[in-house]
């Protein structure tokens, strides 16, 4: 079976991306050992601090960053680091090509019910000539040079691309190696799934409510056909079903705080993740806009987001078309 980094060199890689991919990989693998541990690693449970976004941060969660964020700052070609468990950039002290923005742990409130939780990255190349600040990391999703997420499941997988096909890789435990178990997804362009959070629905704007009525309303319904729902509460799994057997995966805007309108951040976990669904046939849209195309205002920002099976999507955008925009 084929191991990861001899994967990335037969597509010419650049050795400098293959190192930045392999110290992620590193980590990741740390990671998924610490939480296979489980309770035996004395690290479950809350802190008492309170991360940037004002969430509650479980102890793995600053784990997870603390060891994504020093082995890619001691890499000589990371320039430097943007994380949501960060209040800003961290600028490394080597002067390496690439910025690297992550989720250490993304669904991470799956951590005390032993659920799938997963790390989601995305690298882009540092602006020539740009100084040092947060405006580095300001570029659209499409920009991205590779993009990926680990999904620390039953079996530890990783899943990303470099710009071409999305390449499924499993964690050997034995060996220690992730291995290229799935050589392109493909998403598959109709589906009969969804994954939405189903008790905000009364929060919803008319887009998302007519949208997801007709589906309820299956084979009687406009649809004409049965739909099943999932929500795992940790986008890394929903998208990987997605990848793995098509859907439709949305958070969509919401009125719970007016302040705080949408849930998932475009740099650490929507332009990663459009990346890969787009890469693997699929679309991703903010029911107007193509998310690959937003250029963030800052490196926290948050957006709707609906992805998946292509055709599915074409169809929930046509539901945004014929109701007024909520925001
Ligand atoms: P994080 O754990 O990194 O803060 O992200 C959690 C996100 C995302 O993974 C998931 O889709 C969503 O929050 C779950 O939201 P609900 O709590 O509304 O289910
Ligand atoms: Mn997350
Ligand atoms: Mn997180």
């Amino acid at each position: 079976m084929k191991r990861l980094l001899p994967t990335l060199r037969a597509d010419q890689t650049s050795e400098s991306l293959v190192s930045v991919i392999n110290t992620i990989q590193i980590a990741a693998k740390e990671i998924s050992f610490r939480l296979h541990q489980g309770a035996l690693a004395g690290v479950l449970g809350s802190s008492l601090d309170e991360n940037i976004q004002g969430e509650t941060q479980k102890k793995l969660d600053i784990v997870s960053n603390q060891l994504l964020k020093t082995l890619l700052l001691e890499s000589p070609n990371v320039h430097a680091v943007a994380s949501e468990e960060e209040d800003s950039i961290v600028e490394s002290p080597n002067s390496g090509h690439y910025l690297v923005a992550f989720d250490p742990l993304d669904g991470s409130s799956n951590i005390d019910i032993n659920g799938g939780v997963g790390t989601i990255f995305s690298i882009l190349r540092k602006p020539e000539g740009e100084q040092t600040s947060e405006n580095m990391f300001l570029q659209p999703g499409k920009a991205q040079i590779a993009a990926g997420y680990v999904l620390y499941g039953p079996s530890t997988m990783l899943v990303m691309t470099t710009g071409k096909a999305v390449r499924i890789y499993t964690l050997d435990q034995t060996v220690g190696e992730f291995l290229l178990t799935h050589e392109k997804a493909e998403i598959p362009r109709d589906t009969k799934e969804f994954a939405i959070n189903m008790s905000n629905r009364r929060h919803w704007a008319d887009p998302i409510q007519a949208y997801i009525s007709d589906l309820l309303d299956g084979e009687e319904g406009p649809r004409g056909k049965n739909f099943n729902m999932r929500w795992n509460a940790a986008m890394v799994s929903d998208v990987h079903r997605v990848m793995s057997r098509g859907g439709l995966f949305t958070y969509p805007w919401d009125a719970r705080k007016p302040e705080k309108p949408f849930k998932l951040r475009l740099l650490y976990e929507v332009a990663p993740m459009s990346m890969l669904v787009e890469k693997a046939g699929g679309k991703a849209t903010d029911g107007y806009n193509r998310l690959m195309d937003i250029v963030p205002e800052h490196i926290h920002q948050r957006v709707p987001v609906i992805m998946g099976s292509a055709n599915e999507v074409d169809m929930c955008m046509e539901y945004h078309k014929q109701h007024p925009k909520p925001y």
